[in-house]
C-alpha cells in the first residue's frame, strides 16, 4: 500500500521535538551521559544506543532494571543535573531559525514537545536563541516519548486536529510518538517518516513552496536519463531502483523535481522513445513496482517526479500500430497517418526523418506508406483524430492518479502535421534550419509544414485542463529559440512552462548569451532553463571544455539561479562532465549512422558515481562504454573538495532554496550595467553577477551583499560580504539586498 502523499498546504500546526532536531545538544547531551554512565557503572556505549529522544527515566529504567520508582527519579534527576549548566556549544540546529520564520511569516502555529524537563529545554532553547510560543516538556505529562501524550496536548492547545499536525523529530521514540497522536511525520537523519529531510531549511522551503505559489515556480529540476543513471541488477541498463538509490544524491543539491526520461514498455530502439504500451513500466526498468517504490521516496524527500511523454510517436510494437497495419478498414487504421505512394511509387511527399532518410515507410500489406519523423519504428500518430486525442487524455489521468507530478512533453510541437501533407520548401543554399540534433539534409528543409503547426495549442490546452486537476506540471520540449515565439507555447491557458534551449544549441560568445538571456528573460517569465540534456553535446564541452567549460558552465548556473521559470540540471552536469568518449563502432545512438558527428552517445555514458570499472553504475558490462571519465570526474571524487565543481553547485542550489521567499516576491527581472563588463541582472532584492569573459573585470561595488560567491566558499547567507571586488574570469555571485 502507497501512503498517502503530505499535503504540506492543509497543515495546520508543527510541532517540533527539541534536542537534535531543533537545537544541536549532542555534544552536551554525550558528555552528561559519559559522566551519568560513570558514577552508575552503566555501559556508555548501551547508554547512548537508547538514550536518544527518551525521557531520562525511560533510560534509566531500561538500563538499570534492578532500581525502585525512588531510585529512578533520583537518577534521572540527577542526569538532568549534568546537563543543566553546560551549553557551551548547544546551538540551533541548521536551519532551524529559518524554518521558525517562514513558520512565523505563515501564520502557522507552532510548539516545541520534548523528552527534557522544562528547566533543561528553557536553558537550551534560550542559548540556541529560540522562544517558543508552546513549550511541553516531560514535565507537563504522565509518560514520555514514544508516548503521544505530549504532542496529543500540543495540538489541543494549539487548536489543531491532530491529522494535520506535522510531527518533526530524530529519533525513533519521537517518531512513534508522532505516529501514535495520529499525526504526519517529518524525520531527520536518515530516519524513515511521511517527509525525509536533510535538515529543517529544507522544511522551511518546502513550506513556503507549497503556501505561496505553484510547487513548479522556481523550482530546481534534474533530468534523469534512465538507461545510464544507475544500474541496480547488473545488466548494465540503469533502472528505477537504481534512482530510488540516489535520492539522497539529488536531495544534497536542493533538487525540487526529477524528470524520469521514458519507463514504459518499449522495444529500446530509440532508448525508450518508443512506447509499446504507455500504461506498463518496461521490465528492464523494474517494473511498476520500482516504480511505486521511487515515487514514494521521492514524496517522501518532497520532491516531485515527472514522467516524459512521447505522444507525438509510438513504437511499432504498439498494439494499436500492429492494428493499424493489419487492414484498412481496422477502426485503429486512423490513428496514425497512412497515405498513398507518390504517382511514381515513391513517399507521398519530401518531408524527412530525423534520423536519416524520408519521413514515409511502404507498408506492403496494405499498400500505403506510414509517416514517421523519426525512425521507421517509430510511426506517428494523427492528432487530428478525436479517439486518439481521448486515449492519450485517459494515459495523462491515468498516470496523474498513479502518483507522477507532471510530465515533461517529447517534441511538444510536433504532433500535429499540415492537413494537406504540403511538400517543405528548400531553405536557400547555404542556409540550414538552426537546431542540432538531426541529419544536414533534415537542416536544409524549411519545416513549414511538418512540424510546429498552430494547431498543437489546442491540444496542449487540453492536456493543461487534466493536469490542472491534479496540481501537476506539463513541461515543453520544444526548439523554437525565438523566446517570443517560444513564449506562445507558455501564454494563458498552454503549458505551464517549456525549455528554452538558447543555451544548448549555442557554443561560447560571452556577448551574444547576454543578449540571448536578456531577450529570453523578457519574452516570459515561465522559461525552464537548461545547458544540456541527453540529445545534444554536454554545457562543458560547447562552453570551451575542461577546467574552462565547467567555469563558465557554472556562471551560467548562478544566473539562472535567479531567473523567474525552472531551472534544470542534466544528469552529470553537476560534476562538470564534458562529453564521453565513445569508441567507434561502440556506440547504439540511431541517429548516429546517418550523422555521426550528432552523436548523442557521448552525452549518454553512463553516470560516474565513483571511480573503478562500471564507476558505480553497474557492476556488470554498461550499455555504453564508461566514456574515459577520470577520479575527478566521479561524485566521490568530488565529494570530499570543497572547491568541486559539484559542492560549488551544491552551496548555490542550498542559497537559492533559502532565498526563494525573495525569489516569490516578483518575476520581473531587469538587466543592471554595474560600470564593468559584468552581466548583471536584478530581481527585487536579489541580484546575480557573471563575469562572462575571461579577464578579470574592472573593480566594482557590489549592489548588495553577496551571498554565494562561486570562488569563495567563506561567503554565505550568514556570513555576507559587501564592497569593492574584481570579479576573476567566470567568477559569479548571488546578491541579496536583505
Ligand atoms: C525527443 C527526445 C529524443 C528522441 C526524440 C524522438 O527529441 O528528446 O531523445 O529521440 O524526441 O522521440
Amino acid at each position: 500500500m502507497r501512503r498517502q502523499r503530505l499535503d504540506l498546504e492543509a497543515l495546520e500546526a508543527v510541532l517540533l521535538d527539541m534536542d537534535g532536531t531543533l537545537v544541536d545538544s549532542d555534544a552536551s547531551v554525550e558528555r552528561a551521559w559519559t559522566a551519568w554512565a560513570g558514577e552508575y557503572g552503566a555501559d556508555i556505549a548501551r547508554v547512548l544506543a537508547v538514550a536518544h529522544g527518551s525521557p531520562a527515566a525511560h533510560t534509566v529504567r531500561r538500563l538499570l532494571p534492578a532500581l525502585d520508582a525512588s531510585e529512578v527519579a533520583e537518577a534521572a534527576r540527577r542526569q538532568h543535573a549534568l546537563q543543566y549548566d553546560d551549553l557551551a556549544d548547544v546551538a540551533a540546529a541548521p536551519g532551524a531559525h529559518d524554518l521558525l520564520a517562514e513558520l512565523d511569516r505563515l501564520g502557522l502555529p507552532w510548539a516545541v514537545v520534548t523528552s527534557a524537563d522544562r528547566r533543561l529545554a528553557e536553558a537550551r532553547l534560550h542559548a540556541a536563541g529560540i522562544d517558543p510560543p508552546l513549550l511541553l516538556t516531560v514535565d507537563d505529562v504522565r509518560a514520555g516519548k514514544p508516548d503521544p501524550e505530549g504532542y496529543l496536548r500540543a495540538a489541543a492547545r494549539l487548536g489543531a486536529d491532530p491529522a494535520s499536525c506535522l510531527v518533526v523529530e530524530d529519533s525513533e521514540p519521537g517518531l512513534a510518538a508522532g505516529r501514535a497522536a495520529g499525526m504526519r511525520c517529518a524525520a531527520l537523519r536518515g530516519l524513515d517518516g511521511d517527509l525525509r529531510l536533510l535538515d529543517l531549511g529544507q522544511l522551511a522551503h518546502l513550506l513556503r513552496h507549497a503556501r505561496l505559489r505553484p510547487w513548479w515556480r522556481d523550482a530546481v529540476g534534474y533530468q534523469v536519463y534512465l538507461p545510464s543513471f544507475r544500474d541496480s541488477t547488473g545488466d548494465g541498463w540503469g533502472d528505477l531502483a537504481g534512482v530510488s538509490a540516489h535520492l539522497d544524491h539529488l536531495a544534497r543539491l536542493a533538487v525540487d523535481v526529477v524528470w524520469l526520461t521514458p519507463f514504459f514498455r518499449s522495444p529500446m530502439r530509440d532508448h525508450g522513445y518508443d512506447i509499446a504500451d504507455y500504461r506498463a513500466v518496461d521490465p528492464s526498468f523494474g517494473g511498476e513496482a520500482a516504480l511505486d517504490e521511487l515515487l514514494d521516496q521521492a514524496h517522501r524527500r518532497g520532491m516531485r517526479v515527472i514522467g516524459d511523454l512521447v505522444v507525438n510517436h509510438t513504437s511499432d510494437a504498439h498494439p494499436w500500430f500492429a492494428a493499424a497495419s493489419s487492414s484498412r478498414s481496422e477502426p485503429r487504421r486512423d490513428y496514425y497517418i497512412w497515405r498513398d505512394p507518390a504517382p511514381d511509387g515513391g513517399p507521398p511527399n519530401n518531408w524527412l526523418s530525423h534520423f536519416g532518410g524520408p519521413a514515409w515507410t511502404f507498408s506492403p500489406a496494405t499498400g500505403q506508406y506510414y509517416l514517421h519523423l523519426f525512425r521507421p519504428e517509430q510511426p506517428d500518430l494523427n492528432w487530428r483524430n478525436p479517439a486518439l486525442a481521448a486515449e492519450i487524455d485517459a494515459v495523462i489521468e491515468h498516470w496523474l492518479v498513479r502518483g507522477l507530478d507532471g510530465f515533461r512533453i517529447d517534441t511538444a510541437a510536433y504532433l500535429v502535421k499540415d492537413a494537406g501533407l504540403r511538400d517543405n520548401p528548400p531553405l536557400p543554399p547555404g542556409r540550414l534550419a538552426p537546431t542540432l540534433g538531426t541529419t544536414l539534409d533534415w537542416r536544409r528543409q524549411d519545416h513549414r509544414y511538418d512540424i510546429h503547426q498552430p494547431d498543437v495549442h489546442a491540444i496542449h490546452e487540453q492536456w493543461r485542463r487534466v493536469a490542472d486537476r491534479h496540481g501537476a506540471f506539463l513541461l515543453g520540449e520544444v526548439y523554437e529559440l525565438d523566446p517570443v515565439a517560444l513564449a506562445r507555447f507558455v501564454t494563458g491557458e498552454r503549458l505551464h512552462s517549456s525549455f528554452w534551449f538558447g543555451l544548448v544549441e549555442t557554443g561560447w560568445n560571452p556577448d551574444r548569451i547576454d543578449a540571448m538571456i536578456t531577450a529570453a528573460v523578457a519574452a516570459s517569465p515561465r522559461l525552464s532553463w537548461v545547458q544540456g540534456n541527453h540529445d545534444r553535446s554536454r554545457a562543458a564541452t560547447r562552453y570551451g571544455g575542461g577546467m574552462l567549460g565547467r567555469r563558465r558552465s557554472l556562471a551560467l548556473h548562478v544566473l539562472m539561479a535567479l531567473l523567474p521559470g525552472t531551472a534544470w540540471l542534466y544528469q552529470g552536469e553537476e560534476l562538470g562532465l564534458g562529453d564521453g568518449q565513445v569508441p567507434p563502432g561502440q556506440g547504439a545512438d540511431p541517429l548516429a549512422t546517418a550523422q555521426p558527428d550528432q552523436s548523442r552517445d557521448v552525452v549518454r555514458t553512463p553516470m560516474p558515481w565513483r571511480p573503478g570499472p562500471g564507476l558505480g553504475f553497474t557492476t556488470g558490462r554498461p550499455w555504453l562504454p564508461g566514456g574515459g571519465r577520470l577520479r575527478s570526474d566521479t561524485v566521490a571524487g568530488q565529494t570530499g573538495d570543497p572547491a568541486s565543481h559539484l559542492n560549488v553547485l551544491r552551496r548555490l542550489l542550498m542559497v537559492r532554496r533559502r532565498l526563494a521567499g525573495l525569489l516569490a516576491v516578483t518575476d520581473e527581472v531587469t538587466r543592471q550595467e554595474i560600470g564593468a563588463p559584468v552581466t548583471a541582472y536584478r530581481r527585487g532584492d536579489l541580484w546575480a553577477l557573471a563575469n562572462l569573459r575571461d579577464t578579470p573585470s574592472a573593480e566594482v561595488e557590489l549592489p548588495a551583499p553577496a551571498v554565494f560567491d562561486s570562488d569563495d566558499p567563506a561567503v554565505t547567507a550568514d556570513r555576507p560580504k559587501s564592497g569593492r571586488i574584481r570579479l576573476a574570469p567566470q567568477q559569479a555571485l548571488l546578491l541579496a539586498a536583505r
